[in-house]
């Protein structure tokens, strides 16, 4: 027990000043201001106390489409992009075998699987690690697909749920993944629907497509959107969604085709990352691509 004479009075308490995690918006996570320590040191490092926001960069493909292209070779196409990113959304075999443990980047490990492209309904999922191993891999986050409207629906309800609850036991959040099946149509009214039904669910952040109407869905949402990318587009209307959504509110971007795919990765990755945390506009940051590709020859 120290010594406890002699100690000089406490007195700076600061009465007038309310407790930091109950004013308003303390946090800079939206909906997480009553999270745990843990919870919340593990949001900081996907989405940056800085900016608020997030990139990530998306190669989970393979357990759904295989060999893609860009990602022939995981070990070669990844670990350039690494530096440039803030999340590596990925499955584990992908993690382990080809991403240095060293590169320290928040992981948002794909924990939902149970299709391929070989299926008509891509939609029944299971889930696909166990929470001891994500702990294992100090994931920052689990990723579930749900799928809203599709045949798999209310099993994929049922994989984010247990998922959600398996993470809040350790303060891991949980990122929901809106997939769209083949039967739906990429609506402003789905995606309202599609988010808030994950954000209800207890989803600590949701991905979903951009579309018409972006701010609606992400004020309707009580947790941070980030956008996916979706099919390869060129680079120029890639880098405009990005914009539009992050004007709109989306906290980050969650791209793969549109980066890995790209004539040159690098400069796009830097270039999402200069509009998502850096505030440049569509037009600059295009002008910045073109830049970077070319010093990049
Ligand atoms: C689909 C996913 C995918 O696994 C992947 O991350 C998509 O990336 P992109 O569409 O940008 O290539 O999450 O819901």
């Amino acid at each position: 027990m120290a010594e406890q004479s002699g100690n000089i009075e406490s007195k700076n308490f600061t009465l007038e000043t309310p407790f930091a995690p109950y004013s308003t918006n303390s946090f800079h996570v939206k909906g997480a201001e009553n999270y745990d320590w843990g919870m919340k040191d593990r949001l900081s490092r996907i989405f940056s106390p800085k900016s608020g926001n997030t990139v990530m960069l998306a190669f989970d493909h393979g357990y759904i489409m295989g060999s893609t292209t860009g990602l022939e070779r995981l070990d070669i196409a990844i670990p350039p992009l690494i530096p440039e990113v803030d999340v590596l959304m990925a499955t584990r075999g992908a993690i382990r075998t080809c991403v240095p443990p060293s590169s320290n980047k928040a992981l948002a490990l794909r924990c939902s699987a149970g299709s391929s492209v070989l299926d008509d309904d891509m939609s029944h999922e299971n889930i696909a690690v166990d929470i001891e191993d994500a702990i294992r891999l100090n994931a920052s986050c689990l990723a579930i697909q749900t799928f809203i409207g599709s045949p798999g629906q209310a099993s994929s309800i049922k994989n984010l749920c247990d998922t959600i609850d398996a993470g809040n036991r350790f303060g891991i959040p949980t990122l929901g993944v809106v997939a769209v099946g083949k039967q739906m149509e990429r609506t402003t009214k789905f995606f309202l629907l599609a988010t808030r039904m994950l954000a209800e669910f207890g989803a600590h952040f949701i991905k979903t497509y951009y579309c018409e109407d972006f701010e609606r869905v992400v004020a309707a949402c009580p947790v941070p959107i980030v956008i996916a990318g979706g099919k390869k587009l060129p680079e120029k209307d890639a880098l405009e969604m990005a914009y539009n959504a992050i004007r709109c509110g989306a906290r980050g971007v969650d791209m793969g085709r549109n980066i890995f795919q790209s004539e040159c990765p690098l400069a796009m990755t830097k270039s999402i990352s200069k509009i998502v945390h850096e505030q440049y506009d569509a037009k600059t940051a295009y002008d910045y691509y073109l830049e970077t590709k070319i010093k990049r020859r």
